[in-house]
């Protein structure tokens, strides 16, 4: 089965670019990573990306006159590679290309480490923490223009009841985050994902 061709977008550390990477490696994960693209040239990913031989773009945000003409540089980007599916992984940055969001609509995903709608934004373990939830969890949802506003694709609970501090919680969702991800890419590759209205339906090739 032909493997769907992704650019991963990621701002900082990359543990989830980099488990995406393994398990395409252990053939969990039927996709090619065509590119990293990141608007941190210093972060960790990139170091990642170069260990393993991916193209690495940066998007500086000083060569551009806005966010939005950025971003259609972005989507020129995603042309250049032929990519099929974009893949967020703590990329802390809203898309602002309409023509991009347009093109790749529906083909745009993120992973988020709390069970959305709650505790959306940067600080959600620790929301999640400080609120004293028992279950967090995680979502992959496809992205619009919002803040982690898109459509749910996938969701799995993770128990943070024992959990001592929100770096701990973090943690825990991070593992369970570098299996689903991955897991949710390889079904991009073998099949459909439908949208109507906030529902997301899946049918297998
Ligand atoms: C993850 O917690 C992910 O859910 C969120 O940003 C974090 C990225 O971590 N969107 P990493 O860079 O993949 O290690």
């Amino acid at each position: 089965m032909k493997k769907i061709s992704i650019a991963v977008l990621a701002s900082g550390r990359g543990s989830n670019f980099n488990a995406i990477i393994e398990n395409i490696k252990k053939g969990k994960c039927n996709a090619q990573i065509n590119v990293l693209i990141t608007n941190k040239i210093d972060a960790p990913a990139v170091e990642i990306a170069k260990k393993n031989f991916i193209p690495v773009e940066f998007l500086d945000k000083k060569k551009f006159k806005s966010r939005e003409e950025m971003d259609d540089h972005l989507f020129e980007l995603l042309k250049k590679y032929s990519v099929e599916l974009v893949v967020l992984a703590g990329y802390m940055l809203l898309i602002k290309s309409k023509k991009l969001l347009e093109f790749y609509k529906n083909r745009i995903i993120n992973i988020h480490p709390s069970l959305l709608p709650s505790f959306a934004g940067e600080t959600a373990q620790k929301d999640a923490f400080d609120y004293g939830c028992k279950i967090s969890g995680l979502t992959i949802h496809f992205v619009d223009e919002g803040l982690d506003s898109g459509p749910i694709i996938y969701q799995e609970a993770v128990d943070i009841s024992n959990c001592s501090d929100e770096f701990v919680v973090s943690q825990k969702i991070l593992e369970s985050e570098h299996q689903a991800y991955s897991y949710i890419i390889d079904l991009f590759s073998k099949g459909t994902f439908s949208v109507s209205g906030r529902k997301v339906t899946y049918k297998k090739y």
